[in-house]
């Protein structure tokens, strides 16, 4: 069996690596495992694990603090099928065998959530690891803006408050929501999403608070709100912003007097949930226009948090593409996947208008049309290598000057090479394809047009 690295925990949990002979790997906490040369760029500390002749060698690196095997601390050591590596607050379990039948993995404190890496591992399916016993989430990041919403989920979960989560589009909105309820005392009971935007008036009473049998045309049986069917557990209100005013007042008196009336009832229903609501729109904005009711407005807005923009929070990108390729490639029955450092760039400063959502979909569509080991700027979607020209009261100072610097260097490249992209490409050192790809992503194509004659 080829040797490699399965994920036990950290942000790649569940993930396998596979490892080639004479590869030399780095094993970092927050982007997992990537080729030793890649891992210049990538934050953090990291362990080096070279392979040659099938005999496996950790190196802790100087600045790294802590790598551990088997629980022992290790700077330099041999790995052996079935050791365990921590460094930092990943932890992975080295193979270079099949496991065998029945073997369960009782040493190990973490989990697989079958995730299918452990089947890739185990055929017999029957390597089941535990269950952390604190909970956790799927909110990813380690930047400052993330670590502030880590902490205000933690604090806000165990108490009963009402939750407002504000946030453009595709920031984990709902993701913090699952969070909150996960972390409650209320996790073993439903957690109820309903999408506010998908709600046409006519519906949305019987949507949220139910209907008895032939309270309207069509009402054939009685039927159970949302609401009613939340009992006990957390309402996900997402996109309130869209709630008609008619439903939005109805929701009002449910929130105030703890109880509801199916449509067509004669006699109201005690409920008892927790409230969380969602938007990405400016609602003090909506309760100028009319558009939303103050009392609600005032009832919602509790504790509420802003989910930070992914622009917002550029450091995390490596590790949520990382992340996001080890899913995908296990869904996908691929290799483990590297990004290569020209990928990163573009990633790192694409503003990414629909956020994670835009990122992971991005990288779910590398993973499935890419044909190398590493992931190439051509494998991502036209729109992140084709920016709009930048905007500069948008683009960071120091990426608005980075760019800048680039696109003299190749205009003088181009100049000097009497306009020939070949040998402007050899004086740059650089491949033509590559110089192509910079004076699309730089939006010199139309000055160079023009220069033509
Ligand atoms: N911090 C994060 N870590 C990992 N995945 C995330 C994160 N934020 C968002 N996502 C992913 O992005 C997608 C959109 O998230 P969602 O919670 O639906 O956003 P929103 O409700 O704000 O539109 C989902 O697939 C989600 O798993
Ligand atoms: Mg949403």
């Amino acid at each position: 069996m080829r040797p490699r690295f399965l994920a036990l925990a950290g942000p790649l949990r569940g993930s396998v690596y596979l490892l080639a002979d004479g590869q030399e790997v780095s094993l970092c906490p927050e982007a997992g495992i990537t080729f030793a040369a890649e891992s210049a760029s990538s934050a953090g500390a990291s362990c080096l694990v070279r392979g040659v002749a099938g005999e496996y060698t950790l190196t802790a690196s100087a600045n790294t603090t802590l790598a551990h095997v088997n629980g022992a601390a290790a700077t330099n050591r041999g790995l052996r099928h079935g050791d365990v590596v921590r460094v930092g607050g990943a932890e992975w379990l080295f193979l270079t065998e099949k496991m065998p039948a029945g073997s369960h993995l009782a040493w190990s404190e973490t989990l697989c959530q079958d995730c299918g890496a452990c089947q890739a591992v185990c055929p017999t399916g029957s390597l089941r690891l535990r269950r952390p016993a604190e909970t956790r989430h799927e909110l990813l990041g380690n930047s400052a803006a993330m670590q502030r919403v880590n902490e205000f989920i933690s604090r806000v979960a165990p108490t009963d408050s009402t939750v407002l989560i504000l946030g453009e589009s595709g920031t984990g909105k709902e993701l913090a929501a699952r969070a909150i309820h996960r972390n409650s005392r209320r996790a073993e009971q439903p957690f109820v999403a309903i999408n506010c935007a998908a709600l046409p008036p006519s519906l949305a009473e019987s949507e949220l608070f139910g209907h008895e049998k032939g309270a309207f045309t069509g009402a054939l049986a009685q039927k159970k709100g949302k609401l009613e069917v939340a009992a006990g557990g957390t309402v996900f209100l997402d996109e309130i912003g869209e709630l008609d005013l008619g439903s939005q007042s109805k929701l009002l008196r449910v929130l105030q007097e703890r109880e509801l009336e199916r449509v067509g009832a004669t006699r109201p229903i005690p409920v008892e949930f927790r409230l969380i609501a969602a938007t990405n729109q400016n609602l003090e904005q909506a309760l100028g226009a009319g558009r939303f009711r103050q009392d609600l407005y005032y009832r919602l807005n509790v504790v509420s948090v802003r989910m930070p923009a992914l622009r917002e929070r550029r450091e995390d990108i490596p590790l949520l593409a990382a992340c996001f390729m080890a899913r995908y490639s296990v869904k996908c029955g691929r290799r483990s996947l590297a990004l290569s450092n020209q990928a990163r760039e573009c990633l790192v400063t694409h503003d990414w208008p629909g956020n994670v959502r835009e990122l992971e979909n991005a990288i779910e569509r590398a993973v499935v049309l890419g044909s190398s080991e590493l992931v190439l700027p051509e494998d991502l979607p036209e729109s992140i290598l084709e920016r709009a020209p930048p905007d500069q009261a948008l683009c960071s100072r120091y990426h608005g000057a980075v760019a800048e610097a680039k696109r003299q260097v190749i205009l003088q490249a181009l100049e000097q090479a009497g306009g020939s992209y070949k040998d402007a490409a050899g004086l740059l050192g650089i491949h033509p394809n590559n110089l192509h790809r910079l004076i699309s992503k730089l939006g010199l194509r139309p000055a160079l047009k023009k220069a033509r004659p």
